[in-house]
């Protein structure tokens, strides 16, 4: 079991890491599985803006790299000041791989921080449940 500290941090460090030479909007974002493990990221942009890669996309990327399949909760940091919440193409993604209440905390560096669940986020959202 992860502590949200232990998130928190990891993902802070990620985000040190950022490559957004053109937002210069760092974000940093650590998930931890069903089993206990953590994947963090950063977002990584590049000059043909549109191929930005976001942090919780990142992170679930190195999650399923690493034959994980589940995220249990998930931290966002930005500097601030004020959280923000994940754009619409993560939530999907995120829906993707785990559950509707799945919990999604939002944090700045000054210490704000807001818990949303995925479906506060997402609601009624499209899944693989729709292609059954
Ligand atoms: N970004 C993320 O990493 N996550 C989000 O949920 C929103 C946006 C990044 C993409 C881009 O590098 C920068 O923030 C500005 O949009």
């Amino acid at each position: 079991m992860t502590t949200l500290q232990a998130l928190l941090e990891k993902a802070k460090a990620a985000r040190l890491n950022a490559y957004a030479p053109y937002s210069h909007f760092l974000v940093g974002a650590c998930l931890e599985t069903n089993t206990g493990k953590a994947f963090s990221a950063c977002n990584v942009e590049n000059a043909s803006y549109g191929l930005c890669l976001c942090a919780e996309s990142n992170a679930i990327s190195a999650m399923i790299a690493a034959g994980e399949k589940y995220v249990k909760q998930i931290v966002v940091v930005v500097a601030g000041p004020g959280v923000s919440t994940p754009c619409g193409a993560c939530r999907q993604r995120l829906h993707e791989f785990s559950s509707p209440d799945l919990p999604i905390h939002v944090f700045d560096l000054q210490g704000a921080s807001k818990t949303y669940t995925l479906t506060e986020l997402l609601p009624n959202a499209f899944g693989p449940d729709d292609l059954i």
